[in-house]
């Protein structure tokens, strides 16, 4: 198993029900640790950064209204196979075929508005992580 960094984006419905705490919690618990934490509000340019591969799709407008309607949390995690274990924590995109207990399950109330975004490979991961973080933003966990 590799130690590995991945991003998580609490999006801005899930930040307006006041569930910061339980998507964190959720992490914690399934051993993917915070080393770096932002609240901020997205401007155009860095949906556009994170979203350019649906920058042509039809839903990418609202994707975009959305994204910068109110801040987002953004998460660093640190753990074993973090990016895939976080994407398995987090849930299938379309809220309609997530499963039980993930995090899309219970707060996504569609398939655009979906409650959070994890990066889909240790690479794309890299490429998010450094856009927002500098390196030193990002904490040395000592195990
Ligand atoms: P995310 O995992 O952050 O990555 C791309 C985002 O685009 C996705 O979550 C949704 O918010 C949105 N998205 C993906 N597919 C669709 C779709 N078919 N219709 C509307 N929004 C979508």
């Amino acid at each position: 198993m590799m130690l590995e960094h991945t991003l998580s984006i609490i999006k801005p419905n899930a930040i307006n029900k006041n569930v910061i705490g339980d998507i964190i919690k959720r992490f914690e618990d399934n051993k993917l640790f915070i080393v770096g934490l932002k609240m901020l509000k997205l401007s155009f340019h860095q949906v556009l950064f994170i979203y350019d591969e649906h920058k042509n799709k039809l839903f990418f407008d609202d994707l975009l209204q959305f994204m910068i309607s109110n801040p987002v949390v953004l998460l660093v995690l640190e753990g074993y196979n973090a990016v895939d274990r976080n994407r398995l924590i987090i849930g299938h995109t379309n809220p309609v075929h997530a499963t039980h207990g993930t995090i899309r399950k219970d707060y996504a109330d569609n398939i655009t508005e979906n409650a959070i975004h994890g990066s889909a490979s240790k690479e794309v991961a890299k490429k998010e992580i450094y856009y927002f973080f500098k390196k030193d933003e990002i904490y040395k966990k000592i195990y």
